[in-house]
């Protein structure tokens, strides 16, 4: 191969953008992937919303903790797919690292938010071909909104029992320091096709 060649190659590689999807995504396989994502972010918010209603914002680490992993867990077996919360500075590093793909995408989500996209409506879908199979592969963005304040916001905005209680649980903990409206991670569902 010529070196221009391999140029135009490389060029119009990245003019089709890192995430250019190779294959069309099935509609219903698409809707399933958002009806599992809705319910984990309606399921999270519920229980958050509740513990810090009766029992303020430290208390309900102890949701983040154990009881949004069982909603994931739960809607992974419903589902037949991994449904789970991502991002790119993880609390918990067991759970909460993205691999590969979900990196580009959530780096992809941040650059749009950089240029006036709303968090909110940012998702993401596309048919991956990995060495097991083909999977359908799904993101939607979780924006920071006013309650994970308490707990992901500038440290200095972040109560002392808080930061205190996050010190003992996460003591390498990447989670904090974020704006409202910025993304703070995103639920992403894979499942074989
Ligand atoms: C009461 C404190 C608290 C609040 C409020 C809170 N979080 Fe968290 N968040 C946590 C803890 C603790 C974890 C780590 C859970 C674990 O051990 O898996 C976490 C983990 C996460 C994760 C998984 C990735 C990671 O960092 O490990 C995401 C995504 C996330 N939170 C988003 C949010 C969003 C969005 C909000 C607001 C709607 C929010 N959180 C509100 C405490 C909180």
């Amino acid at each position: 191969m010529t070196l221009r060649l391999a140029r135009t190659l490389l060029l119009s590689a990245c003019a089709a953008g890192p995430l250019a999807a190779a294959e069309k995504v099935p509609e219903a396989a698409l809707e399933e992937a958002r009806k599992a994502s809705s319910e984990l972010v309606t399921g999270v918010r519920s229980e958050l919303l509740k513990a810090i209603d009766a029992s303020g914002p430290l208390r309900a680490i102890v949701v983040c903790k154990y009881t949004v992993p069982e909603i994931a867990s739960a809607l992974s077996r419903k589902y037949g797919a991994r449904v789970t919360r991502v991002s790119l500075t993880p609390r918990n590093p067991s759970l909460g690292w993205g691999d590969a793909w979900e990196q580009k995408v959530l780096m992809d989500f941040d650059e749009r938010v950089a240029r006036g996209e709303k968090a909110e409506a940012l998702e993401h879908a596309e048919v991956v071909v990995e060495p097991a199979g083909r999977y359908l592969r799904y993101m939607k963005a979780l924006p920071m909104q006013s309650p994970c304040m308490h707990c992901h916001g500038p440290v200095e905005q972040i109560s002392e029992p808080i930061r205190q209680q996050l010190a003992h649980d996460y003591p390498h903990d990447k989670a904090t320091g974020l704006a409202l409206g910025r993304v703070r991670g995103a639920v992403t569902f894979k499942k074989p096709l």
